[in-house]
């Protein structure tokens, strides 16, 4: 795929439409972790110092289509003035007058960001000419928003489409070269720690990596899917029943091809995913009970087998670790991870939130900033955003 880097494109002088993913948590209207607003600063950076004028858009949120001041990006755009030390011109809307005249002004190295994408309908719909109402004050377009080009959308892939000057920005390359390392050249053994709550998320990923991996590590409540499909007793665990043949079609493939499945040998079991009723760990979860984490003993042996890979994939957790003793497997696998001589690539909103919450993070040596991205990566499917920025 040719898609050109920054470094190709001359940006002096330029109205540079710069599209990011500055879709962060908020917790009563404050940014509660700036993570993906640090990780757009590189591009950020060298387009100032390359003396673009550099016009952000973002979404935030999913406001579908209707201005909602809960999504404003004004805080995201008063924490990058504090992060820059530099202003930040904020405009009130993304297309229109307003913008444009504001990108007509904008000098070399001065900074703008639009307001939020999706308080128009036409951005998620890619619809033509909001497309072309949002590329008008654009010379050159780069994206640099990793965690959204799984999207096909106006920003990601109607603008692109109109502007001949495109290419990709620094977290983009970042990103795509730690994730495509892992599936075109790993060094062995490579295991991928598949977690969260459904298989089904996950079915893809299990196909385009089995080629790939030495073996899965498998926790969460996914594990669950899988132990029934091995037709070990699961309790009152969550379980996807209409997924259960998927796990077993997976199980059988993994077989043939000599790659190991390890799914957890003891379990965290309560009445209440809540933390409201007592906690055990058992190995066979009784009737009456349901799984809310890995035990011990297998946080032990996933440790394990991981302290012995070279390239390791992470992506979700291996049980409810928002709630308090609910947390030591997810704790375990990220300790292990952290602490394995390895590449490591942890992928998805809740295992990098994990880490993060642990101060792991810079132990890992790559944390995406893509959930949904980083699956439809990981699965082989196309990325609408990246197939844009295509010469
Ligand atoms: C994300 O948070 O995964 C991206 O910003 C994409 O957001 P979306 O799922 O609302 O499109």
């Amino acid at each position: 795929m040719a898609i050109r880097k920054l470094d190709d494109i001359d940006v002096a002088g330029k109205r540079t439409l710069v599209r990011v993913d500055f879709n962060v948590p908020l917790r009563d209207g404050a940014i509660s972790d700036p993570t993906r607003i640090l990780a757009a600063l590189p591009t950020i950076r060298y387009l100032i110092e390359a003396d673009a004028r550099v016009i952000l858009m973002s979404h935030l949120g999913r406001p579908k289509g209707e201005v909602k001041p809960e999504f404003t990006l004004e805080p995201v755009a008063a924490r990058l003035a504090e992060l820059l030390d530099r202003d930040v011109i904020f405009t009130d809307d993304c297309v229109g007058y307003g913008v444009r005249k504001l990108a007509s002004e904008i000098r070399d190295g001065e900074l703008m960001l639009l307001e939020n994408l999706r308080f128009h309908k036409g951005e998620t719909s890619n619809d033509a000419s909001f497309a072309e109402r949002l590329a008008a004050p654009a010379e050159v377009y780069v994206n640099d928003a990793f965690g959204t080009l799984h999207r096909a959308h106006a920003s990601t892939a109607g603008v692109p489409a109109l502007v001949e000057d495109r290419g990709a920005g620094l977290l983009v390359q970042r990103e795509v070269r730690a994730l495509g390392g892992l599936l075109e050249r790993p060094d062995r053994p490579f295991v991928a720690i598949l977690g969260g709550a459904k298989v089904s998320d996950k079915i893809a990923v299990f196909d385009h990596l089995m080629s790939r991996v030495d073996g899965f590590v498998v926790g969460g409540a996914m594990a669950y899917t899988f132990m029934v499909a091995l037709e070990q007793p699961v309790g009152e665990s969550r379980v996807e029943r209409d997924k259960v043949w998927q796990a077993k079609r997976i199980l059988e493939r993994a077989a043939k091809r000599g790659v190991q499945i390890h799914l957890p040998s003891d379990h965290v079991v309560s009445t209440a995913i809540d933390g409201s009723a007592p906690a055990e760990v058992v190995e066979v979860i009784p009737d009456g009970k349901l799984g809310v984490d890995v035990g011990p003993a297998t946080v032990a042996q996933f440790g394990k087998i991981l302290s012995g890979a070279r390239t390791i994939l992470w992506n979700g957790p291996m049980g409810i670790f928002e709630v308090e003793g609910f947390d030591a497997g997810t704790r375990g696998v990220a300790e292990a991870v952290a602490g394995a001589d390895a590449f490591s690539a942890v992928g998805g909103g809740d295992s990098a939130a994990a880490l993060e919450q642990m101060g792991l993070a810079d132990r890992v040596t790559h944390v995406s900033t893509g959930g949904g991205a980083s699956l439809q990566f990981l699965s082989g499917g196309e990325l609408p955003g990246l197939v844009a920025l295509e010469d």
